[in-house]
């Protein structure tokens, strides 16, 4: 086989292997940026550690108005699991009216988070939008969610992998945003020693059917 054949082969099956994950054409934010304004957000605001191990998160978005929103279970929302050994399917936490969240939660204003958000919804239909973070040395239990999310890493390392069925990919953070496949089962984990930090928005028109 000649190598340009070779090439378009293996570009074929990268494709093929990685369907789950789409990255997008032509949009690309700045980490840097995101980077700055994450530490000035942090001296306004604490992850919420949800009362679950090596996992926080920082509501971005909220239904207008409405701080119990972004409270409690709402910053955990519905998924689906497979507790044990006998195989068995088990829902978890209660559903959430993720179109209903349509405001910019007040200290993100005027940061470079503010346009972020503000393009990423005129191009994609968005539930919740909140800052994830997944601490060293840690997995998510194996899942599925009710729908794709959509990620921009902020901070990462090269063990920070996320498991879509069989496959496992590396997200940089490069700027790029990637949507993910999470109506199939799948899993983050941090195989590093610092914190993941990842934009993560619920996206409600699934790319994937
Ligand atoms: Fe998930």
């Amino acid at each position: 086989m000649k190598s340009v054949e070779i090439a378009k082969n293996t570009e074929n099956i990268n494709r093929d292997l990685f369907k789950d994950f789409y990255t997008i054409p032509n949009l690309k934010f700045d980490v840097d940026k995101l980077r700055f304004d994450l530490d000035k957000i942090l001296k306004l605001k604490k992850f919420n550690s949800l009362g679950i191990k090596n996992f926080a998160a920082i509501p971005l978005n909220q239904i207008p108005g409405d701080k119990s929103s972004i409270e409690g279970h709402n910053v955990r929302g519905t998924y689906w699991t497979i507790p044990d050994e006998t195989g068995k399917e088990a829902k978890r936490d209660k559903p959430i009216d993720e179109s209903k969240y349509t405001e910019l939660v007040a200290e993100f204003k005027g940061t470079y988070f503010e346009e972020v958000f503000n393009i990423l919804r005129k191009n994609f239909k968005l539930g919740r939008v909140r800052i994830l973070l997944k601490e060293p040395r840690s997995t998510l239990s194996w899942h599925r969610d009710p729908e794709p999310r959509l990620h921009i890493p902020i901070i990462t390392n090269k063990g920070c992998r996320m498991v879509i069925e069989n496959v496992s990919k590396h997200m940089p953070a490069d700027g790029t945003v990637t949507i993910t496949n999470n109506t199939k089962y799948h899993n983050f984990f941090n195989g590093g020693e610092q914190n993941r930090i990842h934009l993560v928005a619920c996206v409600l028109e699934n790319p994937f059917n």
